[in-house]
């Protein structure tokens, strides 16, 4: 829960607070644009909200805030926000919201399907989420693309029964795994679900396209919305800056429209720009050494 008393100094007087527990995450900017913003080290609240559709955005992201940063001195009505989630994105694809602090907040992913619904990594395991799952199918698959983004996988695999896959290289996290990648790949999980390795930021990390429209990329790469372009980080890169960008290089060979990252801003674009974006973040990467 938020404390007035430690509200940043940045924040705008008003409804909407952010305290001094954010460890910046990014993810209420995300839900929120409208009114989050980023200080030197945190979120802060940069316009209160006054419309319906930005006070409940704002209300959204304090639900999907991974260690409750987010306050509201008159939200009464955060109830009736529980059940948004999943956010579609585009169907049939949602946003789980309910990040979790065990992933640093990193953003996870629900896909409807009529053989078996998946998840992509992993939010928080909290009854509103879990029931609107339920009511939606169930989860029959959690793919995780690396080590640091299983969060509550182990609890969602157990009370659904799901099938989790991960690579053989990041399994120490997720070691009851019930299916795991051997070698390079890629592996057709299932029609139309393709796990690609992607080794760099660990190095067992793996991405998954969906119906070659929707790539799932962990913290391989996502979209810089201020330079607007695609991007990669090399302070966060664990194992292998070389081996990420030529893992990255690999992926113009596919086609996709979006790109959604664990952490990170996601992003469509028109399949020949998105390939464009990223043979041009390659070799941006190279040229950083
Ligand atoms: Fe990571």
């Amino acid at each position: 829960m938020a404390n007035p008393k430690h509200k940043v100094p940045e924040n705008r007087p008003g409804d909407f607070f952010v305290d001094s527990t954010c460890i910046n995450c990014d993810a209420c900017r995300q839900i929120a644009p409208a009114v989050f913003s980023e200080a030197t080290e945190t979120s802060f609240v940069r316009t209160q909200p006054v419309s319906m559709v930005d006070r409940r955005q704002a209300l959204q992201a304090m639900l999907a805030c991974p260690t409750g940063s987010i306050g509201c001195l008159d939200g009464d009505d955060v109830k009736s926000v529980m059940q948004d989630f999943p956010l579609v994105v585009e169907e049939p694809v949602f946003y789980c919201g309910y990040n979790s602090p065990k992933s640093y907040g990193g953003n996870s992913y629900f896909i409807q399907h009529s053989a078996g619904n998946w998840l992509v990594d992993s939010p928080k395991f909290v009854a509103p989420l879990v029931q609107k799952l339920e009511a939606l199918g169930g989860i029959s698959d959690i793919f995780l693309t690396h080590r640091d983004d299983v969060a509550d996988a182990e609890r969602f695999a157990e009370h659904f029964g799901s099938r989790r896959i991960i690579h053989r290289d990041e399994l120490p996290s997720q070691p009851g795994a019930e299916m795991v990648l051997e070698g390079a790949g890629p592996w057709e999980l299932a029609p139309a679900f393709l796990a690609i390795a992607t080794p760099g930021h660990t190095q067992g990390h793996c991405a998954m396209l969906f119906r070659d429209r929707f790539l799932f990329t962990g913290d391989h790469l996502d979209w810089d919305r201020h330079g607007q372009r695609l991007s990669a980080s090399q302070d966060y890169c664990w194992y292998s800056w070389p081996q990420q960008v030529e893992s990255i290089e690999r992926l113009a060979a596919y086609h996709f429209e979006w790109i959604l990252p664990g952490h990170g801003q996601r992003v469509r674009l028109p399949a020949d720009e998105m390939k464009t974006q990223v043979l041009q973040l390659a070799q941006d990467m190279r040229e950083r050494g």
